[in-house]
This record gives C-alpha cells, structure tokens and sequence, in this order.
C-alpha cells in the first residue's frame, strides 16, 4: 500500500532516494482537518474544502487535495478568523507536497539523526522524519496548532515525536544539541539558537530571503562551530513567514517632513527589469545587495510607482519612489538617511552587468559575535563577500 503523494513524486522524479518508504506510508490525510483551503499558486484561488460538505468542495475534493501537490491552508490571521472564506493571511499549512521533498532531500538524513523542526504545522513532515528514523523534536509557536499537531502524530502512532509549544527562535536546547535544524517556515534573520544547538558539521535547513522579495531559497547552511556557519541557495520556494519576521509596510505616501528635501533623479533602468513573478530570480538578488528594503509596486492603467521603505536602518527611515508610465520620463524621488532607488539600481545593473548569474551560485554565512548575528551573502565562494549598499 503506497500513499497517493508518493506515487504523485515518484511520476515526477521527485521522490528523494532514501525517502521512498515515508512518503509511502504516512498518509497526509492523518494529518488534516475537515476543512482547509486549497492554494493555488499561479492564481491566488483558494477555496475552502470540506470534508463534511457535499457538492463540488466537498469529500472528493478533500480526498483529492489531500494527495495533491498544492499548499492545504490549515489557518489564517494567527487564528484570528472563523468560517468559510479565506482570511487575509495564511498562517499555518500542510506544506506542497514536492517542496517537502526538496527540503528533506536537502537535510541530507542517513539515518538516525536528531533533527530539530522549526514549524510543526500539521505534524507531516515530523511523522515523516520519524518514520525516515530520526529523533524528532518539533517546535510550534501557535498553541492550539501544536495541539492539534500533537493529536495528529499520537493517533497516526507517532508519539515518539516530541512537539513543544513555543518560538522556533528560541530552539530547544534540553533535546539538544542538533545534528540537522529544518525550518519549515520563511526566515528573514537566522536565529543565533540554531547555530549554537546544532552540532559541528551538522546542517541548518531553512527558506531564506529578504525583505525586499516575497519568495525565498531553500538554504543548506554547514555549522562549522557555534559561532559560524556557511552554504549555498539552492532553490526557490515560498513559504509563510516566521510569525515575527513577517514584512511590514508603515507607510503609504511620502512623509510630509521629507517633500522638501527629497532629492530627485531620473531611473536609468525600467520597472519591468527589476520586477518579476514570484520565482523569478531578480528581487531575490536585488534583496542580497539592498538589506532591509520592503518593496510595494502600485499599478495603474497609464503608471507604475515602485514604492521604497527601508527598515531598522537604525538613523531612522529612508524612504523612496520611483515612478515610471506612458509618455513621461520616469522620475525618483528619495529621503532619509538612504538613498533607496539607487541602492536598486545599482544592485540590478551588477548583477545584469555579471550576466545575471543563476542564484545557486551565491550563498550565505551566518556569523555570531558577542550580541550579534551577521548574515552576509557572497557569491560563487564566502571571502567573496557582496558588496552592500
Ligand atoms: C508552512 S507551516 C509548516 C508546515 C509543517 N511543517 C507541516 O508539515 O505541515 C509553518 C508553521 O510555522 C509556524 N511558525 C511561525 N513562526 C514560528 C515560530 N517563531 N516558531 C515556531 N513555529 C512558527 C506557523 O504557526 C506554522 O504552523
């Protein structure tokens, strides 16, 4: 008897070696809830699924979703939602099944290992490392999520996993220390606690990015000792976001005190050369050179604004816009401390200037001295630091 999903990865090449036998036993369906949304992607559309409904939403299509590779939604706004429409945020799901697989195939499991996962969610992926032998702590910082998680691996016969309540952040040191960290959740700032509980030469797992891009990298970080650790992106997935890094935007107009002093420029370089679909490869990178930045691009029938805030830059904010349409020179205005617009373009034209190398070829060291933790993107080798704005 094998599970739909992994006849599903197995269609596609994309049943990792070594994890035939989880994906074939854990059913996802163990770990769902009645009702969930189905997200789609490439369209946004996201319907609700019950499995107590009848009609076109109802047992079939739970039972379809469930063996298909789509993100299931299993909670919005924190919680804070009740009924059948999607809420405003997605803030827990059962994960797409081929990012899953990605990210275990990434953890490089031999067997036995003691992994930590950040983001219990449902529980799958921790019914999956523990049947793949691992000894699994998870940690879930929604409390009725991780109850919920916790029944979820008792009934499926995975009480052996170990689910704590609390922030991911923080890890957990009494099952400590790690030989792999797998974060199920976008990370902004690498955490000091996964370094410093994870084992020399074990493995931090993690979606990582910017603030300035929505999607993130699978990223395979080697702990060389509690103080560093260093690799490569691999590939690009979106995951929801650690539940305090999520990008905030403050502002929607340029602050009045600033109108004055604002200083102007004409862009050298179009809107559509630094804007892409979720995946496309160029915010990510524009985000490894401009730490910090929250982008927001509002659209009209005749104009383009690209909107520029810049956050914890310590001397207060910075803000910029660039304005781009039909039949007039486009025009950038920025204040503050930083000059935001151009801190982007000059981030886009080195990277098109370099012939636009695939993101695989850079990379990420996390270093940790005193109080502080340092995420330093480089590219093709970690002494080739980028050079930021
Ligand atoms: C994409 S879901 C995880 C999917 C899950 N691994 C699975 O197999 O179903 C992300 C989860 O991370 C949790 N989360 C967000 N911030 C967290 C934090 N700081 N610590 C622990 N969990 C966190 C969310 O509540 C959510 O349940």
């Amino acid at each position: 008897m094998t599970t739909g999903i992994a006849r599903l990865l197995a269609d596609a090449g994309a049943l990792p070696q070594g994890w035939e036998n989880a994906f074939a036993t854990v059913h996802r369906a163990d770990f769902l809830p009645a009702r969930f949304w189905a997200w789609h992607s490439d369209s946004g559309y996201t319907p609700a699924i019950d499995r107590n409904a009848t009609g076109e939403h109802g047992r079939q299509a739970w039972d379809r979703a469930a063996d298909e590779d789509l993100a299931l939604v299993t909670q919005w706004d924190d919680g804070d939602h009740s009924g059948a429409d999607p809420g405003n945020n997605p803030t827990s799901s059962a994960s797409a099944p081929a990012a899953v697989a990605r990210m275990l195939d990434a953890l490089d499991i031999r067997g036995g290992e003691s992994v930590l996962e950040v983001g219990t969610g449902t529980g799958y992926t921790a019914a999956l490392l523990a049947v793949r032998g691992c000894r699994v702590t998870t940690i879930e910082v929604d409390p009725e999520v991780a109850e919920q998680a916790r029944k979820n691996l008792a009934q499926a016969g995975h009480a052996d996993v170990t689910v704590i309540t609390g922030d991911g952040a923080l890890g957990h040191p009494d099952r400590g220390p790690y030989d792999r960290v797998h974060v199920t959740a976008g990370v902004r700032h690498t955490p000091r606690a996964w370094i410093e509980q994870t084992r020399p030469g074990g493995l931090v797992v993690m979606p990582w990015g910017t603030y300035y891009a929505a999607a993130d990298w699978t990223t395979v970080l080697t702990v060389h000792d509690p103080r560093r650790a260093s690799g490569r992106f691999t590939d690009p997935l979106a995951f929801m976001k650690l539940r305090d890094q999520r990008a905030t935007w403050p502002r929607t107009s340029f602050p009045d005190q600033w109108i004055d002093s604002a200083r102007e420029s004409t862009p050298d370089i179009d809107v559509a050369d630094i804007t892409g679909t979720l995946y496309d490869p160029v915010e990510f990178v524009i985000g490894l050179h401009v730490p910090d930045c929250v982008p927001r691009r509002l659209e009209d029938d005749e104009s383009v604004n690209l909107w520029l805030y810049g956050r914890d830059v310590g001397a207060g904010d910075s803000i910029a816009v660039a304005a781009f349409g039909d039949g007039y020179t486009p025009q950038a205005l920025q204040a503050g401390p930083r000059d935001l617009w151009s801190e982007v373009q000059t981030a886009y034209r080195r990277w098109s200037d370099a012939g636009k190398p695939d993101v695989g070829r850079f990379g990420l060291t996390v270093t940790i001295t005193g109080d502080d933790v340092d995420q330093i993107p480089w590219f093709e080798r970690p002494e080739n630091r980028l050079k930021r704005q």
